[in-house]
């Protein structure tokens, strides 16, 4: 059986850290691959993505939900991005009970290592790239509250 593991919540400095990148020699690590499958295991109980500080590790590393389902990307980084923004509503397992609006690319190219340690370009659009972008910035340790325009269905603050 998999873990589910803990999530931290906002205020935890753990989540404002900046993360380190992940040594690629670590990737194919049979420790480094069942805890990818501990934090997609996680994901799938509430959310569309994941990263690493979220679960206590200042490492660079997300889970995201693709067309494919939930995978793994290791030090990703935004290589490109559309000139157009759009509106998304946004909430975060690490800030229970709190939705937003936020303002990101439309699309986005992201750079990064899959978990067989093979380099990846993903060309993201719609909900992905919206992921992507909240996932990565919580690898630089910002939360969607930093950059929210409005506060929407918002059952806490
Ligand atoms: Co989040």
């Amino acid at each position: 059986m998999l873990t589910i593991l803990t999530i931290l919540t906002n205020p935890n400095p753990i989540l404002r850290n900046v993360s380190k990148p992940v040594e690629p020699a670590e990737v194919l690590c049979p420790e480094f691959q069942a805890f990818l499958d501990e934090m997609i295991e996680t994901t799938k109980k509430d959310g569309v993505g994941l990263a690493a500080p979220q679960v206590g590790i200042n490492k660079r590393f997300i889970i995201v939900q693709t067309k494919k389902g939930l995978e793994a990307f290791i030090n990703p980084k935004i290589f490109s991005t559309s000139i157009r923004k759009v509106e998304s509503e946004e909430g975060c397992l690490s800030v229970p009970g709190v939705w937003g609006i936020v303002k990101r690319f439309s699309k986005v190219k992201v750079k990064a290592i899959n978990r067989l340690g093979e380099k990846v370009m993903i060309k993201a659009s719609g909900l992905e790239s919206i992921i992507f972008q909240h996932e990565i910035d919580h690898l630089d340790g910002v939360l969607f509250i930093d950059k929210v325009e409005k506060f929407t269905r918002n059952t806490i603050l």
